[in-house]
């Protein structure tokens, strides 16, 4: 090999050294650049980069909602399984401080001087129960909600069998209904007697068709003071709670309820609660809880 080549070949070596040099140099700006460039929530939370999920601890928590109550584990059943009124949906507030109901279409729904239907409410189920009435009209007045239609003619022919005659005197009413008849009872008793005994527009359980006034075959007493004490009243109270109806407006319970007696006011709330309810001798308000109902 002469000199010339020897030159040749070092100079060969020298420009591929410098090559590799340039070569490692980019590779490590490039992984310098990509580790600065990873993203801020995963650095700050290196777990998240290696698959490992934050415990609920670490969980940012969102100051806008309570805090969930904290309860001690306990190994003893509940109390009872009553339905609190705290359990059911929360009302919503109406402008003229009435509770709105939540749940209208609920069999269980308390309906009161506090706590009133949603505007426009119907309820969607009306049928015609095939029991007596004291009229022969298909009018609305003869329809329930098709739940507490069946448990009435289960009703008025367990009553039969006992040799107790029934008639229905009136059940479902539309708001417009409701409205004429308590304007009606206010034009002639005035608006402090007819709300001892006509509910508001909105709050009347009529208006659920969930509720029937109910006197003997005759008619006769029919949602008047006279129908308390008749065998149809008697039996009513002694057995419409086996059929999951109450008697709504019971006597002495004028300060909870808000209305006077009504032996003929029967309300269908399913048998679970009318069973508890006739055994406690308690009125749908306390059942719930809820704050007596003051006129
Ligand atoms: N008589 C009852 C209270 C009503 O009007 O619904
Ligand atoms: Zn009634």
């Amino acid at each position: 090999m002469n000199r010339q080549s020897r030159k040749q070949q070092r100079r060969t070596k020298l420009w591929f050294a410098l090559v590799c040099v340039i070569a490692i140099a980019a590779f490590l700006l490039i992984r310098y650049e990509n580790s600065i460039a990873q993203a801020p929530e995963e650095a700050a939370n290196p777990q998240a980069s290696t698959g490992v999920t934050a415990s609920p601890s670490q969980t940012p928590q969102n100051t806008d909602e309570p805090a969930a109550a904290t309860e001690a584990p306990s190994d003893e059943p509940a109390e009872t399984d009553k339905p609190a009124a705290t359990a059911k949906p929360k009302p919503t507030d109406d402008e003229d401080g009435m509770a709105v109901i939540a749940e209208p279409d609920s069999v269980t729904a308390l309906v009161n001087k506090q706590n009133k239907l949603p505007e426009n409410y119907e309820p969607a189920d009306l049928v015609y129960p095939d029991v007596l009435f004291t009229f022969n009209e298909k009018i609305d007045k003869r329809k329930m909600r098709k739940e507490a239609a069946t448990a009435l003619e289960e009703m008025f022919d367990g009553a039969k069998s006992d040799g107790i005659h029934l008639a229905g005197v009136s059940a479902y009413r539309s708001h417009a209904t409701q409205k004429s008849l308590f304007e009606r009872y206010v034009k002639k008793d005035g608006l402090e007697k007819a709300k001892t005994y006509s509910a508001f527009p909105g709050t009347s359980e009529h208006e659920t068709g969930l509720a029937i006034d109910v006197s003997g075959s005759d008619g006769k007493c029919a949602a008047s003071d006279c129908f308390g004490g008749t065998p149809e009243a008697v039996w009513l109270a002694d057995h419409a709670d086996e059929y999951g109806f109450i008697i709504r407006y019971p006597d002495g319970k004028e300060d909870i309820t808000g209305y006077k007696y009504e032996p003929w006011h029967l309300r269908y709330v399913g048998k679970d609660i009318s069973s508890e309810i006739a055994e406690q001798g308690i009125t749908l308000e306390e059942y719930f809880n809820a704050v007596p109902v003051n006129n």
